[in-house]
């Protein structure tokens, strides 16, 4: 396994590979990885010839009140990790590598980045688009493999991939759970022990709402229900209960009719978590 700290090598390498015939897949991350990544990586095995994960924390997609400098790290761990899973390339850049001095262009999906996590993280999906703009440029995969769990920025990635005309084919990967149903995160780790049992009542929600949705319920009253069965665990500080079109993130009311996806933001003391469920009537 190659191991990148700067963008001409990790091109070269890429340019190599494309040369020979060979097709590249991007699993981009922030590292501390964990068996959702790992999830990722295994698709892109699948997906294309060559797979390269990038490990970079992205500071622009971090808020001034969100501590950047506490995001937790281990990159000896992350790239044994790749290396065990056959990963070929890592690209693992330093900020001033990937952020020019004096940069100031951005790339944002005006609408998508604005909405839900965007009205909690203003500013963070400009991040988000920003360097997954960056990163494709600079990686030029085939195929770039991004989990469901983070919903709202799979439909930013794939809309500024459309609207920019990037040539990377983009595939969403459904969420990994802990044996309790909790979605996989790198922020679990930073939950109390009583937050951590209480937690579960997010995917509990959203399982039992997928039934529910089977039922003819009205959009309105299975966010109430949502919301509600939520708001019922003292632990837990519902930050947004959301039930959107699955493909638009388009509001939705009456009885639902197409598939929709529920979003979930709710915070534990001070960690934020989100989780999401696209169900079908
Ligand atoms: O999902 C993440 O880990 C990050 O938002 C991403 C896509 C790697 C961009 O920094």
């Amino acid at each position: 396994m190659q191991v990148f700290e700067t963008k001409a090598t990790v091109r070269e390498a890429v340019r190599n590979w494309r040369n020979a015939g060979e097709t590249v897949a991007l699993v981009p991350t922030m590292g501390y990885l964990h068996a959702g990544h790992m999830t990722l990586v295994e698709r892109a095995k699948s997906e294309g010839q060559r797979v390269v994960t990038s490990i970079f924390v992205n500071p622009t997609q971090f808020g001034p009140t969100e501590d950047l400098s506490t995001y937790p790290r281990d990159p000896d761990r992350d790239l044994a990790m790749l290396r065990e899973a056959g990963v070929d390339g890592v690209f693992m850049p330093s900020v001033e590598e990937v952020y020019a001095p004096g940069a100031q262009t951005i790339v944002e999906t005006t609408e998508l980045s604005k909405m839900l996590i965007g009205k909690l993280r203003p500013g963070h999906f400009r991040g988000v688009a920003t360097v997954v703009t960056k990163l494709f440029n600079i990686v030029q995969p085939d195929v770039a493999c991004f989990g469901e769990k983070d919903y709202q920025q799979l439909c930013v990635i794939r809309q500024m991939v459309r609207d920019l005309d990037v040539p990377v084919r983009i595939v969403g990967v459904p969420t990994v759970r802990e044996a309790d149903g909790l979605a996989m995160s790198s922020r679990n780790i930073r939950l109390t022990a009583e937050d951590r049992a209480a937690a579960v009542v997010l995917s509990q929600s959203l399982f039992q709402a997928e039934e529910m949705a089977k039922t003819g319920i009205t959009a309105s009253r299975l966010r109430a229900w949502v919301a509600a069965n939520i708001q019922a665990n003292p632990r837990a500080d519902l930050q947004s209960a959301d039930i959107r079109d699955a493909e638009t993130l388009a509001s939705v009311s009456g009885p639902l009719t197409r598939p929709a996806v529920i979003l979930l933001a709710v915070r534990f003391g001070k960690v934020l978590l989100i989780d999401q469920r696209v169900v079908t009537p």
